[in-house]
């Protein structure tokens, strides 16, 4: 293989709105810059939600003003119009959209059902691109719901075909829960690359049951260059029960500098990212990797 590998970090948005120790703009802007002093040029900062539902978001016209006129992409996440017109009323450049597919979750996380749901990303979207905006947006869950069980790829497809019609630079398959095998996500984004343009197609990955690193290598098989993961594993869904942390950072480019790819993110640097993390969530952190690279870095020591 080989050839560049985009990194999406989804840490400073679905990383930390399941952290219970509140984080303040400082400690984000922290884990920001070591981000960024890796390489890492791609990120989603925060979301426009309800700072009810989800407190440690409630910053995020703070953070999204610090952090708005960085280069790269400082994409922030909406789920309704309402985050829509706040995004943009706060200098987003760069939105991600969140439709869920299933009704339950859908209800529980946007309070809309599906056709609500996609009713509203396209209002979003069109409006997103008359503002100029990148737009990506997320198809979730894609595999398996908590509460439904099993997605069928159809119930995927039809929100894709309705969301390009839309309009978007990007879609995002997710993985929610953390559930999806690998056969399932290459089939997956075999079924989609057929339709649409694989460059503009990504995976979001969790990790719940250790098939996050599998799911990714079937994702990039299947031609996806572009992942999505979380600095040291943090994350999960607040409105998801069972959803654990998405795929780690540091693993994804461990994984892919083995195969070949160039992230452009230097593993070091990573690292240094992953103590940063751990120091403002207040707990240890890190993906599967972590007791190799300790093992490693004591031997260099
Ligand atoms: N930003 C800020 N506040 C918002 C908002 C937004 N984008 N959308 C709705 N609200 C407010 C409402 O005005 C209401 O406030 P009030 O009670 O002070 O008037 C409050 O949130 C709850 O509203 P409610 O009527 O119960 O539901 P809703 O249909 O307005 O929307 C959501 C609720 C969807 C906004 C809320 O559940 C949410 O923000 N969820 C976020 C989900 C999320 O982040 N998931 C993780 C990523 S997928
Ligand atoms: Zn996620």
């Amino acid at each position: 293989m080989g050839g560049a590998l985009s990194i999406y970090e989804v840490g400073l948005r679905d990383g930390l709105q399941n952290e219970a120790t509140p984080v303040d703009v400082a400690g984000k802007l922290r884990l920001h810059q070591a981000l960024m002093r890796a390489g890492v040029s791609c990120f989603e900062v925060t979301s426009f939600v309800s700072p009810r539902a989800v407190p440690q978001m409630a910053d995020c016209a703070q953070v999204l003003s610090k952090l708005r006129d960085v280069a790269g992409r400082q994409a922030v996440l909406v789920v309704n119009e309402r985050g829509y017109e706040r995004a943009w009323a706060a200098g987003a450049r760069a939105i991600a959209l969140v439709v869920v597919v299933t009704e339950t979750l859908g209800q529980r996380n946007s309070r809309m059902s599906v056709r609500e749901a996609l009713a509203s990303a396209s209002r979003i979207l069109q409006r997103a691109g008359r503002d100029g905006l990148h737009r990506r947006a997320y198809i979730a869950p894609a595999f398996v719901c908590p509460f439904e069980g099993a997605v069928g790829q159809d119930k995927v497809l039809e929100a894709a075909d309705a969301l390009w019609q839309a309009g978007v630079d990007e879609l995002a398959i997710a993985d929610t829960l953390g559930h999806a095998n690998p056969l399932q996500v290459g089939r997956m984004f075999e079924a989609l690359g057929k339709r649409y343009e694989m460059a503009r197609l990504a995976a979001h990955l969790h990790d719940t049951q250790a098939l996050g690193l599998a799911n990714a290598a079937a994702a990039i098989s299947a031609g996806v260059r572009i992942v999505d993961a979380s600095i040291g594993g943090l994350g999960g869904c607040p409105f998801a029960p069972g959803a654990a942390g998405n795929l780690a950072t540091e693993d994804l480019v461990l994984m892919a500098d083995k195969m070949g790819f160039d992230t452009g993110i230097d593993l070091d640097g990573l690292w240094t990212a992953v103590g940063v993390a751990g120091d403002i969530v207040q707990r240890e952190v890190g993906g599967r990797t972590r007791d190799w690279w300790h093992a490693r870095a004591d031997r260099a020591a």
